[in-house]
């Protein structure tokens, strides 16, 4: 890597970091209509941050959902253009009591940066920004063309950038994409991204008698939508880990040699790094699946919360008359989670209880994807990592979704290099998320060569 580069992103270290900080101030919560503002913020401040590294064409889309941030700075007609593709906004903090310091005050110790959004995705979109800054500032200008969306409702679905994908498709073209916004395997053994699970996301909503009852008055014959909700939920996956809704398994996703190998060999040293990761003593799901096969690839059925009946200090006896289930699927890349709407919502008709109404709402879904490790781009990555690293990356997949990687796919037709600096342990999602400052730093180092990679 050219020496003026890193040293400029070493002299630098601390500014980019300071404006880190400001960014995971701003709670860009998508899901929470209270923080719509908040979210605004978030992308104006991006905006600014485009416009400061010297893109001279900047633009706040705006419409119905949250805004998307579009920048491009096109240098060269003989070098090919990377379309850079990141998320400002970020999860709900709760349960607030279990974070150590306050989510959005970003507190720093000798080795991470704790925040929501620290990982995923602001400190990974950081690392981009900065790396385009550094060679604009000190090598006058970017290596290859560059294009670059973010969008404020990854984490809740991302309508607006799905719209926008189909609709201006054309505005985006690009010889392939970046996204920083997924884990590496771990310091020492870096990888790269090479499949990711679809998603589909749905709420079950049971409905009994028409109004809460005195469970002495009515007990023993009035229906319990509580309690039908979670037969039905024990039926849609039982305690072996298996999924019974017909059709569920039927796509598959070919796993190379290599890959199952690798497989392999890391089987015992991931089983023990995810039970220490959750201070769980076994693991559950189908234990004729490989863990890597379980997190990578399997379609999974996980209730993210239940609402109804009392839930208040001390005790109400009441029969409630509605029950509710959040409930996502994670799919396979091949599946198609509008097909497995339909076949969940007949599995659910056909396995409710007797004496209930239910209905299942889809309130997003996303298709799964398999790229290619085979192509320039990601050459380039692999070449970067190991430049920076050390050590030549592994190929994995990630069990997570990000819906927008399918539609670039099949909508623009491009490659997709899925080159991530999370850690497992960084907690996205949940209390103390963190990121790590050492990855922060030689994530900066990596995409500023992989950058200079691009060059024909
Ligand atoms: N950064 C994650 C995606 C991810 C998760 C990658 C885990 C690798 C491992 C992303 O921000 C995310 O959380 N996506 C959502 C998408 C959904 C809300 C459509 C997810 O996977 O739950
Ligand atoms: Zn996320």
């Amino acid at each position: 890597m050219r020496t003026s580069l890193h040293q400029y992103l070493i002299d630098n270290r601390e500014k980019n970091l300071e404006e880190l900080l400001s960014w995971l101030k701003i709670p860009s919560i998508s899901t929470l209509s209270e923080h719509r503002k908040d979210v605004k913020n978030a992308a104006e401040w991006a905006e600014k941050k485009l416009q400061e590294i010297g893109f001279p064409e900047v633009e706040l889309i705006e419409g119905e959902g949250h805004p998307l941030v579009y920048a491009q700075w096109l240098t060269d007609n003989n070098q090919p253009t990377l379309l850079f593709y990141g998320h400002y906004d970020v999860q709900p903090a709760d349960p607030l009591n279990e974070w150590h310091t306050p989510p959005f005050q970003p507190y720093i110790d000798k080795d991470n940066i704790y925040a929501r959004g620290a990982t995923d995705d602001k400190g990974q979109v950081m690392i981009v920004l900065a790396a385009l800054e550094a060679w604009v500032k000190s090598e006058g200008k970017l290596p290859v063309n560059v294009k670059v969306l973010l969008e404020g409702e990854e984490e809740a679905g991302g309508a607006s950038v799905e719209a926008f994908v189909r609709e201006y498709g054309d505005r985006l073209t690009a010889d392939a994409a970046l996204i920083c916004d997924t884990h590496m395997n771990s310091v020492d053994q870096p990888s790269l991204i090479i499949g990711l699970r679809g998603i589909l996301y749905t709420e079950i909503i049971v409905k009994g008698a028409k109004r809460d009852l005195h469970s002495g008055s009515y007990g023993g014959v009035a229906p319990n939508p509580i309690h039908a909700l979670c037969l039905l939920l024990s039926r849609l996956k039982g305690e072996n880990g298996r999924i019974d809704i017909p059709g569920i398994y039927v796509s598959s996703v070919p796993v190379s040699d290599e890959e199952k190998d690798f497989w392999h060999r890391d089987a015992e040293a991931l089983e023990k790094r995810l039970l220490k990761e959750m201070g769980v003593e076994q693991l559950v799901g189908e234990k004729h699946v490989s863990v890597h096969g379980r997190l990578g690839i399997r379609p999974t059925l996980e209730v993210h919360g239940i609402r109804g009946g009392f839930i208040g200090e001390g005790a109400k006896t009441v029969i409630p008359a509605e029950a509710l289930a959040k409930v996502s699927l994670r799919l396979p890349a091949g599946s198609r989670p509008t097909e497995v709407f339909k076949q969940l919502e007949h599995a659910v008709q056909q396995k409710m209880p007797k004496g209930y109404t239910v209905v299942v709402r889809n309130l997003h879904s996303g298709d799964g994807v398999a790229v290619s490790p085979e192509n320039r781009y990601i050459n380039a990555a692999a070449e970067a990592i190991a430049e920076i690293y050390g050590v030549r990356p592994v190929f994995m997949r990630e069990g997570g979704s990000i819906p927008i990687t399918a539609l670039f796919d099949s909508i623009l037709h491009i490659p997709v290099v899925l080159m991530g600096f999370g850690l497992s342990d960084d907690g996205a999602h949940g209390p103390n998320e963190k990121f790590s400052l050492n990855q922060f730093y030689k994530g900066m180092d990596t995409v500023a060569d992989f950058l200079g990679r691009l060059r024909n």
